[in-house]
């Protein structure tokens, strides 16, 4: 699908989802390998975002208002390192609450950008954020931005350096290897420009799961929320009852891994054909790999940016760094 609507006049909506036949070959491809895993764009409808909001609500999951209070500590110097006049854009937009803050305080922007998988909430948090910067160019993209697909960034107006903006530690739930290349392809793409992009911190195993096991059981219900969002785009079968959420830190990995385990051996049907299910076997859904600023810092120059600043809270739990690409 490749639409656009004009509404209101500072706002341009763009929609590259993916159709049915590759969300249909994510979850086949998925089911298919040893362990069996789902990409965690799937979580991501419109019951998916707003879960997602709910657990950044969790007194247990602190990265979102760390994030915020360390925009909020340092914003002027943000503003400073990131100059006058630049287009922003923002990767996995979701809720607007950062992107308002740093559009409050940035100087003079020439435009802002937001790609997210979610339609629904790109729209309205693209067409919020018109209504309160009427002069400001927005164009929203509603697009898998960790696909290759070319994203029409050079149609958005304005002449300023491209900034990406990569909150909330988004960027964890790629393997390093994965992250790497996505950066370079984005180091490319912001030539000239950079990157303000939010990482969360390795810290004590203790504090990483109930993060991820939050005492009102918003994870759990997100990660079950996936096989809901799968069983009314493709009809499939999936049990939700059957399945159990559970969330670890695995330290050799540097990672919070989330899973859906089987509760009893069962069959799943996608498009007529038929996945098994052996009693404790799992679906890994999501990784979110915790960095230290140095080894995230690696990563970046491996990537081909240039870091330039970081900024982080008190209790070093997080962290949000410049990157330029030269
Ligand atoms: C979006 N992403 C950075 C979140 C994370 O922490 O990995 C998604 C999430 N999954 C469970 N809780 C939050």
């Amino acid at each position: 699908m490749n639409s656009a609507v004009i509404a209101p006049p500072n706002a341009t909506i763009v929609d590259l989802s993916p159709d049915l036949e590759s969300l249909q070959d994510a979850v086949i491809d998925g089911l298919s390998m040893s362990p069996k895993w789902l990409p965690a764009w799937l979580f991501y409808d419109a019951r998916g975002s707003e879960l997602f909001e709910a657990i950044c609500e969790q007194p247990e999951y602190y990265p979102t208002r760390t994030e915020l209070a360390i925009f909020h500590r340092h914003g002027r110097e943000i503003a400073q390192t990131l100059g006058e006049g630049c287009r922003l854009v923002e990767l996995g937009s979701g809720a607007d609450t950062k992107a308002k803050m740093l559009l409050r305080i940035l100087k003079n922007p020439d435009g802002y950008v937001a790609i997210d998988i979610s339609g629904s909430q790109l729209r309205s948090s693209a067409l919020a954020l018109a209504r309160e910067f009427p002069r400001l160019p927005i164009t929203g993209i509603v697009a898998d931005y960790g696909e290759d697909s070319a994203l029409p960034l050079e149609e958005s107006p304005g002449d300023g350096p491209l900034v990406g903006f990569f909150p909330g530690s988004t960027i964890g739930n790629m393997e390093p290897r994965v992250a790497e290349g996505f950066l370079n392809a984005w180091a490319e793409r912001l030539s000239g420009g950079g990157m303000l992009i939010g990482v969360d911190l390795l810290k004590s195993p203790e504090r990483l799961n109930a993060a991820y096991n939050d005492a009102a059981g918003i994870t759990e219900a997100f990660n079950l929320n996936m096989l809901r969002h799968i069983n009314r785009e493709l009809g499939t079968d999936f049990d939700l009852s059957r399945f159990r959420h559970r969330a670890f830190f695995n330290a050799d990995k540097s990672r919070v891994e989330m899973h859906l385990v089987s509760d009893g051996a069962q069959i799943v049907h996608v498009a007529g054909q038929p996945f098994r299910f052996a009693d404790g076997e799992s679906i890994h859904t999501e990784s979110s790999c915790k960095y230290s600023i140095d080894s995230f810092q690696q990563l970046a120059r491996r990537a081909g940016f240039e870091p330039m600043r970081v900024w982080t809270d008190d209790d070093s739990l997080f962290s949000v760094h410049y990157l330029r690409a030269p």
